[in-house]
């Protein structure tokens, strides 16, 4: 399974999938590109590091969305790839990509969807809600990626307890460290070895 795994900020998840690959947590699934469109996001220099190709694609750099939306399709395109994994990336995917992929994009959220998810719900967010809620539970989904905001299929999730004297940034990396980095992997693995299927807009693991 060729992947492609978008990325804005520090790549925790990426590093996570590279690791697993490695020590064939993940079989047969190899990451063709790297694509951010934050030129100074860490996840490039983890990229680099693992002699994995890297691209950035910023939205600033054209004069519409249109027109990025046209470079990334075609740059995602160019690599040919069978999944494209969205790895804390934090551009709006376009809806043409999402009809041409369909569940071939996965994406994690820091939240058991469908709590604390959609508009405005994203990064340090998410755990700011779950506390000012006061839910005991938290975690975190990865899905595939529809024309909605965090509503396509499920296909993992992982539940992580909340604690009384936890502040949002405590609480993220334990839903990074507990959930997000066990599930993405695992959710690669069990697509690269065929064990998802999606009917009717669920989810079924062999
Ligand atoms: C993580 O909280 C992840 O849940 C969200 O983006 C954040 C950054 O992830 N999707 P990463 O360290 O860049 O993988």
């Amino acid at each position: 399974l060729k992947l492609a795994v978008c990325v804005s900020g520090g790549g925790s998840n990426l590093q996570a999938i590279i690791d697993a690959i490695d020590s064939k947590a993940i079989t047969n699934a190899e990451i063709s590109v790297v694509i951010s469109n934050n030129a100074n996001a860490y996840a490039l220099e983890r990229a680099k590091k693992h002699e994995i190709e890297s691209v950035c694609i910023s939205p600033k750099s054209y004069d519409s969305r249109e027109e990025f939306n046209r470079v990334f399709i075609d740059k995602i395109d160019s690599y040919d790839v069978d999944l494209v994994v969205l790895a804390g990336f934090l551009v709006v995917v376009p809806e043409e990509m999402i009809k041409k992929y369909t569940n071939r994009i996965i994406n994690i959220h820091p939240s058991l969807i469908p709590s604390f998810c959609g508009k405005g719900y994203y990064g340090l967010k998410v755990h700011e809600g779950v506390l000012s809620r006061g839910v005991k539970i938290t975690g975190a989904t990865v899905h595939f990626v529809d024309e909605g905001t965090d509503t396509g299929p499920i296909i993992l999730q992982k539940a992580v307890e909340v604690l009384e004297d936890d502040t949002p940034e405590v609480l993220q990396r334990r839903v990074m460290e507990q959930a997000e980095w066990k599930i993405m992997p695992q959710a690669i693995n069990l697509i690269a070895n065929n064990k998802v299927s999606v009917i009717d807009k669920k989810v079924y693991i062999k």
